[in-house]
Formats: structure tokens, sequence, C-alpha cells
């Protein structure tokens, strides 16, 4: 494939930002009836990329989508992304297997900022496909585990057939050194765990606020009501993390598509403070 490069200040070329790479897909299991798990890894120079970054991502002919990156730099070369089946790419998507290749556009966008969080408490709030972007911090966390104060997760999600990544969250609720809740809003016959929607899993939780960073991210209504709790548990808004989800095309801060009030969310997100998130929504 021809490679269209742009020049930069030292004359050196650098690839365009619009061009994909190809990727091939080293590794592809459907997670649930709609969420499907992929490791890619790019051709040639391995892709870099930081917890809460996303990559666009192409099937030829048909379009492309931006999906986060679920894993952690800490991972290795390869890159992980979890895809919900809803529309045209995403749909294509769900028939491709190891072997297959895509187009990768990126890494785009800012990144969890995970050097502040050193030393600290990080609690992870995280609903149905929030886990995606989450896990990719709670993996880098995990691998640079004694960076970190104490590490508690909530996840939640509808019904247990929903819960992604389940055998990887039960081994982290083996693990000794994090805290792990998980619930589903309706049990089935199954299901011995928690059942109630993911604010309640706060109460069994002891968070110490002045020190805490709450990661949330998850549906829209799920953020309301968890971002509530950390509120009122004490957690500052500018220490509220969360992943904002946009329409979004180029990517990189050109097309307009992802703009909230003049902020690029493709460029100057997907990672913002609730402190920052108010202000988009009331204009301030
Ligand atoms: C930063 C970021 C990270 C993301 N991370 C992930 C991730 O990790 N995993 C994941 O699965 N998704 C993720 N998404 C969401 C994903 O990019 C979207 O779901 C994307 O639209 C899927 O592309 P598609 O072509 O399959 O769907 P589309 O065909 O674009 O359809 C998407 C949805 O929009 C609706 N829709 C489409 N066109 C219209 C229209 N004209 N009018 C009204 N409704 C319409 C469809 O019915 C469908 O519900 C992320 C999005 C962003 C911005
Ligand atoms: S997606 Fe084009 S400006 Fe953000």
């Amino acid at each position: 494939m021809t490679q269209v490069s742009i020049d930069i200040a030292a004359g050196a070329r650098a690839p365009s930002p619009y061009v994909p790479r190809m990727a091939r897909i080293l590794a592809a299991e459907q997670m649930t009836e709609t969420e499907r798990f992929f490791r890619l890894q790019a051709e040639g120079e391995a892709m870099r990329y930081e917890p809460g970054q996303f990559v666009e991502v192409m099937v030829f002919g048909i379009g492309e989508a931006p999906i986060s990156i679920c894993s952690s730099p800490t991972q290795g070369e390869a890159f992980e992304l979890s895809v919900r089946s809803v529309g045209v790419v995403t749909n294509r998507l769900k028939e491709f297997k190891a072997g297959d290749r895509v187009g990768i556009r990126g890494p785009f966008g800012n990144h969890f900022d995970y050097a502040a969080m050193k030393g600290q408490d990080v609690l992870f709030v995280a609903g149905g496909l929030g886990l995606a972007p989450t896990r990719s911090l709670i993996r880098y966390v995990m691998d640079k585990r004694k960076d970190f104060g104490k590490v508690t997760i909530l996840f939640g999600a509808r019904e247990p057939k929903w819960l992604l990544f389940r055998s990887e969250v039960e081994a982290w609720q083996k693990r000794g050194d994090v805290d792990v809740h998980v619930t589903v809003d309706r049990g089935d016959a199954s299901w011995k765990g928690n059942v109630g929607v993911i604010t309640r899993l706060f109460s069994k939780v002891a968070i110490d606020a002045p020190r805490t960073w709450a990661v949330i991210v998850g549906p829209p209504v799920m953020f309301k009501f968890a971002v509530l709790e950390a509120l009122a548990e004490g957690i500052p808004e500018h220490r509220i993390i969360c992943s904002l989800e946009r329409h979004m095309k180029c990517g990189v801060g050109k097309c307009g598509h992802c703009q909230i009030r003049g902020i690029y969310v493709c460029r100057e997100g997907p990672v913002f403070t609730y402190e920052q998130v108010k202000r988009l929504r009331e204009g301030i």
C-alpha cells in the first residue's frame, strides 16, 4: 500500500494521520452476543499508545469507526480492542477473525493521566462497554501495582451474559491487592453475585476521598449517578475522570464532527475530568 507522507519541520517525513496503516488480527473472540474482542499487531513499526487513547479502525470499502484501545502498553507490542456491533463498520468487524487485516489510524486523543495518580488510590467504576477504555488503565495499574495506593474496581452490566472480560475480572477478584466488586441489574439462575445498579456497590467499599482518583466510564445514566456517588463521598470534581464518546470522522481535530462548544473531543479528549465535562455541558 502506498504511504502518503507530510513534511515536518526537521525535513523528516512522518506518516499522514489520514492514511491507515495495516494491522493483522492475531486473535479474535466473541465475548458476548454483540461484543467481539480483537488482539492486533500493526504491520511495520509497532504502534505506541497510552491508556485511554483510541484508534480509527477501517474496514476497507465499508468505513471506519473510533474504538478505544482496551489493552495497556505494558502488555507488549500488540494492542486489543472490544467492539460492540451496532452499525455498518462494527457489524462487518464481527465477521473478522485471526489472520484477517484491517486499516488503523492513530492512536488518537489524550490519555488517562496515570502519572498524577501515582502513590494515590484509584477507584474504577465501569458499566458495560465502559470497561473497554477503563481496562487499558486497569491493566496499566495492575502491571505497575506498587506505584499506586488502594485500587478498587466496581463493574456492572445489565445481565450476567453481558459482563465483558468475565474470566479476567474473576482473576482480578482473586488477587489480594485489588478490591473488585461486580453487579448485574438482573441476575439469572446461575448468578450468585450482587444484583442491583452499580451505585449500590459504593456502600461496600471504603474510600479515602482526599487521596482518591475516580475513573468512571459507562452509559450516560450510569455515569450521572456514579458521579453523584463519588461527589457524595467527597472526591473532588477534578479527580473524577471520564472518557467521552461523540460521533467522529477525522479523529485529529479537523472535521468538527466531535465538537462540543468549541472543544474537539477527538483531540482534547476523549479523557476529561468531571470539572471539564460540567463546563462543556453548562457552557461556562
Ligand atoms: C473515543 C471513542 C471510543 C469508542 N470506543 C469504542 C469501543 O471501545 N468499542 C465500541 O464498540 N465502540 C466504541 N465507540 C463507539 C463507536 O465508535 C460507535 O458505535 C461507531 O458509530 C460504530 O460505527 P458503525 O459504523 O459500526 O456504526 P454506525 O453505522 O455509525 O451506527 C452507530 C449507531 O448510530 C446509529 N446511527 C447511525 N447513523 C445514524 C443516523 N444517521 N441517525 C441516527 N442514528 C444513526 C446506528 O443505529 C447505531 O446505533 C467509541 C467511540 C468513541 C468516540
Ligand atoms: S472527529 Fe474530526 S474534529 Fe474530531
